[in-house]
């Protein structure tokens, strides 16, 4: 079964803990971070001040998404507010191997994103080292886009990949996921499932996690 993983940029900001307790209730396997910067990403959100005082309200692990420029300066800051996977993207930087190094030293999990447009192929000689791909399947800055379909062939792809590197690396697919689409990309390999529209933009909150974890 596909983890669940609620993204907050959907949320209402104003109650985020009442928010969080929602999808816990659920069942959501983690809280979804969508760290914008204005600069990576034409929108902003939030940073690890809120992540910390967030970290107080739940024990549910925290999966920070982190769409910024300069991500090497801000890790620490991430990991001291509670993060327990820390994303980044591989067009925010030059040294990625080594930003993967910065990240797992800091004892916490790290993952590797990549925007619609960019080839497996920049991170294959990084796989070994990741313990999640995100494969964002918008072009990431919103929530509420719709899914690109294009995506399913590089997510049967990656799983192909790490199949035959006998790695263990899981998928994570992050944008336009809705419940009538869940079942064909968890079909395609997807090990943890990202949604916010899907999720907050639903009058019972509590019901659309369940229905996520339960219509696989
Ligand atoms: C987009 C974010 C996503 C976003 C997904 O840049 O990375 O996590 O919240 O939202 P939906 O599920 O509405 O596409
Ligand atoms: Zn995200």
């Amino acid at each position: 079964m596909a983890k669940i993983a609620p993204s907050i940029l959907s949320a209402d900001f104003s109650k985020l803990a009442e928010q969080i307790s929602l999808i816990e209730k659920g069942g959501a396997d983690y809280v979804h971070l969508d760290v914008m910067d204005g600069h990576f990403v034409p929108n902003i959100t939030f940073g690890a001040p809120v992540i910390k005082s967030l970290r107080k309200v739940t024990d549910l692990a925290f999966d920070a998404h982190l769409m910024i420029e300069n991500p090497e300066q801000y890790i620490e800051d991430f990991v001291d507010a509670g993060a327990d996977i820390i994303t980044v993207h591989e067009e925010s930087t030059v040294h990625l191997h080594r930003l993967i190094q910065q990240i797992k030293e800091l004892g916490v999990k790290a993952a590797v994103s990549l925007n619609p447009a960019t080839p497996l192929g920049n991170i294959e000689y990084v796989l070994e080292d990741v313990d999640m791909v995100l494969i964002m399947s918008v072009n990431p800055g919103f929530g509420g886009q719709s899914f690109i379909p294009q995506c399913k062939e590089k997510i049967k792809t990656l799983k192909k990949m790490i199949d035959d590197k006998n790695l263990d690396v899981e998928i994570q697919v992050d944008g336009g996921v809705k419940l009538d689409n869940l079942k064909e990309i968890i079909d395609c390999g997807a090990d943890i499932i990202v949604a916010g529209s899907a999720i907050f933009g639903e009058e019972d909150v509590i019901e659309a996690t369940k229905k996520f974890k339960n219509m696989q």
